[in-house]
């Protein structure tokens, strides 16, 4: 049997969205949801923060994705909140009352709730010292740059990591963990985000409206491009970027084919054959990879974030949990003008 805290409430509020289409289009607010059932593994979260990524409303525009998510979806899959009930099967990492933050799977619920269900091994515990809304700013991004970095990269000391999109949500953490795990790292961003760039640690920045970085660096300068945008010349230019034994992460497709409407096939085929191509050739390794939640990951990354390099997430802004003020949250988003995250306070 579940155990939990004695007054949960029976219904709670929640955005949900349920056909495709613009976030501004599909989303509403449910003001008397069922509170979800807690079984097997899975916790019973009071979630006080959730933030956006893009991915968020890439979801919503439909696609093969739908055909995995339930009928009734919850955007959003960072949470930051307190644990109040744990499943018959849980209770191995967490108790009642632990603050915790997670990265959740897509095809289950969202955080954009009050009260949000989530299997036990995913979440791992808030550092003390970070409020609920940096906590939720960095489950999906701190693990995507893990993954990037240290799984697909195989970062060490005194490599030189360039970090394209430096100043997004995914960028930041980039320049932050490379820097803490000891790399020289130089950061790609507009003129207006340099100064951000720098403060959280880059060696050197490049104003990408003023200078072209692949002609900047010509002589394999690089151990990891770490490429959030998805730039084709990056790709390109790949062999005099980065080193023979180097390695280009990709975690966008390219930029180009984001709003065509056959840009699954563009990017399928633009997957296939950059890896074909880097295959068959000698040179630096290329990858393109999706991020799935894993709480040993997530908890790594924020021991080498929080304890050992003492950095903190980077907050483009705070959101209030209603409707208007959620969509123009999906709106900045959409912008793809953040500078690190956003995010949205729920209690
Ligand atoms: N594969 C995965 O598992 C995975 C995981 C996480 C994210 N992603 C994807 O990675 C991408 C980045 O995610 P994110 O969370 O970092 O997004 P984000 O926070 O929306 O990124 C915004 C940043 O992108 C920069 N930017 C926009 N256009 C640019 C351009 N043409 N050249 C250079 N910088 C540009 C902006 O900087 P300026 O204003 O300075 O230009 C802004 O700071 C998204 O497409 C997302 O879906 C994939």
């Amino acid at each position: 049997m579940a155990t939990s805290e004695p007054s949960l409430p029976k219904t709670i509020k929640a955005i949900q969205w349920i056909t495709a289409g613009k976030p501004f289009e599909v989303l509403s607010l449910n003001e008397s949801a069922p509170l979800p059932a807690v079984t097997g593994a899975n916790i019973l979260v009071k979630v006080h923060a959730s933030a956006l990524n893009p991915v968020d409303w890439k979801l919503m525009r439909g696609g093969i994705p739908h055909l995995l998510m339930p009928r009734v979806k919850i955007p959003c899959l960072d949470i930051s909140g307190t644990v109040v009930a744990i499943g018959p099967k849980a209770g191995k990492k967490v108790q009642i009352g632990d603050e915790v933050m997670a990265m959740l799977k897509f095809n289950q619920s969202g955080g954009l709730t009050e009260y949000t269900v989530v299997e036990e091994a995913l979440v791992t515990k808030k550092p003390q010292r970070w409020s609920f809304e940096q906590a939720a700013a960095w489950p999906l991004v701190a693990t995507t740059v893990w993954e990037a970095l240290v799984g697909k990269g195989g970062i060490k000391q005194g490599h030189k990591v360039l970090v394209i999109g430096a100043s997004g949500g995914t960028g930041t953490v980039g320049v932050q963990l490379a820097k803490a795990l000891g790399a020289y790292v130089v950061g790609v961003c507009s003129t207006a985000n340099v100064q951000l760039v720098k403060d959280i640690g880059a060696d050197e920045v490049v104003d990408y409206k003023t200078t072209d970085v692949t002609e900047k660096y010509t002589n394999q300068d690089f151990d990891i491009v770490f490429d959030t945008v998805g730039s084709p010349e990056i790709w390109t230019k790949r062999s005099t970027i980065l080193k023979r034994s180097g390695n280009l992460v990709r975690i966008a497709a390219d930029v180009n084919a984001m709003d065509t409407p056959l840009h699954l096939i563009y990017t399928g085929a633009g997957i296939a054959s950059h890896k074909l191509i880097s295959l068959l050739q000698w040179g630096p390794g290329y990858h393109l990879f999706n991020v799935f939640p894993d709480g040993n990951v997530l908890a790594k990354v924020v021991k080498v974030l929080d304890e050992d390099a003492n950095v903190d997430p980077i907050i483009d802004s705070v959101y209030k949990f209603t409707l208007p003020s959620v969509l123009a949250a999906f709106e900045k988003s959409q912008s793809r003008r953040a500078r690190g995250k956003i995010v949205v306070k729920i209690a």
